[in-house]
């Protein structure tokens, strides 16, 4: 793990109101799994001992991109940082998905920003495995496909693509997944994760979720970030360091 000032290469305004950090950081660019995040103090103004995470969203030789809209004070200064300016930031954290294993398509499902973490994991299996990605959100404003492979779209107000929830794009495509190997890798809101647990168990899937709650250290020594489990031996998990990648069967959604 590392902590370091990386300086801002670029920031680009990928689509309406998404953002696209581009920073220098060779120690953690040349680390740093898909599914792994990163604990960014955004300023020293904004609450100085929170630091905020962000998945890793792409890394290009010593570049690391993150990707993430204004939520609050923390991500609007993130979005207006000048080229030039540093950041510091402190990782890998967390364990990142497992991208092993006796597949042959990974299938990506994320909702809104939840796309974020998939444009990295997408550049590291391609060539090995086949990639299929369903992407939803309530309208095509929060559908983000950037650097995804083999995109279905769905918006519930269907605005683009299907017509529903991306689970519901799952199910009408359900026999075109039970013809292939496949493991599903996801990442999206709390609504979307329920279903798709219950999707994925009705259908025997194996599924990876990355999950998210509110964090302060990043590296589990705060124990601010638990997680209920429903594995044997843990009652409570870490998001920031079990996690916060889970079989989506070990963990209370
Ligand atoms: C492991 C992990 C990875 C993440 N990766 C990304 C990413 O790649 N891109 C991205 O945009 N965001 C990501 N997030 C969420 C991101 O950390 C928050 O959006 C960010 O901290 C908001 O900071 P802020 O200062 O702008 O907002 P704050 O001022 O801290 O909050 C503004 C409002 O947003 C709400 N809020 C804050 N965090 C969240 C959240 N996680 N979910 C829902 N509402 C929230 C607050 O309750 C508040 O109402 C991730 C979170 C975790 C735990
Ligand atoms: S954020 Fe401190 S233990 Fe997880």
């Amino acid at each position: 793990m590392f902590i370091l000032n990386a300086p801002v290469e670029e920031t680009i305004e990928i689509d309406n109101r998404i953002y696209l950090l581009k920073v220098n950081a060779l120690e953690i660019s040349s680390i740093i799994k898909p599914g792994q995040f990163l604990n960014v103090r955004v300023s020293e103004r904004v609450s100085p001992l929170l630091r905020r995470p962000f998945s890793v969203c792409d890394v290009d030789g010593e570049h690391l991109y993150l990707m993430f809209n204004i939520m609050g004070e923390g991500t609007n200064i993130l979005a207006h940082k000048p080229k030039g300016s540093e950041i510091d930031i402190l990782g890998p954290l967390g364990n990142g998905f497992n991208l092993g294993g006796d597949y042959k398509t990974a299938v990506i499902v994320a909702g809104g920003l939840g796309a974020a973490p998939f444009p990295y994991f997408t550049r590291t299996l391609t060539g090995k495995k086949d990639i299929l990605s369903f992407i939803g959100g309530r309208s095509k404003d929060d559908v983000i496909t950037y650097n995804l492979k083999n995109v279905k779209e769905a918006t519930e107000d269907g605005s683009r693509g299907f017509k529903g929830n991306v689970v519901q794009l799952l199910e009408k495509n359900i026999e075109l997944l039970k013809s292939k190997k496949i493991k599903i890798f996801a990442c999206g809101p709390t609504p979307m994760l329920r279903a798709l647990k219950s999707f994925c168990i009705k259908n025997e899937f194996d599924c990876e979720v990355s999950t998210e709650c509110a964090m302060a250290c990043g590296f589990g020594i705060c124990q601010g970030c638990s997680i209920e489990s429903i594995t044997e031996q843990e009652k409570y998990l870490l998001v920031c360091k079990d996690g916060p990648v889970f079989n989506i069967k070990d963990v209370v959604i």
